[in-house]
């Protein structure tokens, strides 16, 4: 089969074979429309889907780009800062004893209410010396708990224990308790708070 479109004027063709119908005027593949010519765009009218195609790829470039951009400088970016925050009066807490004390999350928002309220566990070793525990389990993440009478903190989901120093002792966890930095300030015991303690980001 010839690929030559049959309704192109050719010196071989006689006016039979092209059914007697004008060079140009069939509605086929040789550019005739039977008349129905389609008009060129304008000027104006390409110049507009010109831009408006430019302005769909410059959209759809920064849908794509901004998040990417946004991860690759998240590395960069500083993390939250830990703040000495006060947990009151040293006295309330007794030499050689552990006991619970509350601060408000630096970072917390007006909202948050008694979410912003960090719970952890207070250690006086002596006179001067403090040890402040984050109350997540490094397991799992779950509180844990001091028990005065086996001098240990355990965990209620999978068993987890802790010695008074915070060391690990028992059950799955990977490690011991995160410790906080503490200091005392004009009387004042101070803990560093702020960020939630992690495996990847312990304090
Ligand atoms: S979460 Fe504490 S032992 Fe698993």
């Amino acid at each position: 089969m010839s690929d030559e479109c049959p309704h192109k004027p050719s010196e071989e063709k006689t006016p039979s074979a092209d059914n007697g119908a004008p060079p140009g005027s069939h509605p086929c593949c040789c550019g005739g429309g039977g008349g129905a010519k389609k008009k060129p765009m304008s000027p104006e009218r390409r110049n507009f889907m010109l831009k408006f195609g430019m302005g769909l790829n410059v959209a759809a470039g920064a849908m794509i780009g901004i998040p990417i951009i946004g991860y690759l400088f998240s590395a960069f970016k500083k993390e939250s800062p830990q703040v000495w925050i006060s947990l009151g009066a040293v006295d309330q807490f007794e030499v050689g004893k552990i006991k619970m004390a509350t601060y408000v999350n630096p970072g917390a928002k007006p909202w948050d209410g008694k979410s912003s309220d960090i719970p952890c566990w207070v250690r006086r070793k002596s006179k001067t010396e403090f040890q402040i525990f984050a109350i997540n389990c490094t397991h799992l993440g779950c509180p844990v708990r001091w028990f005065e009478e086996s001098k240990l903190f355990l965990c209620p989901c999978h068993g987890g224990a802790y010695y008074e120093n915070g060391d690990h002792a028992a059950g799955p966890p990977p490690r011991g308790l995160y410790e906080y930095e503490n200091r005392i300030v004009k009387n004042e015991l101070q803990v560093k708070g702020g960020q939630i303690p992690t495996l990847s980001q312990p304090v």
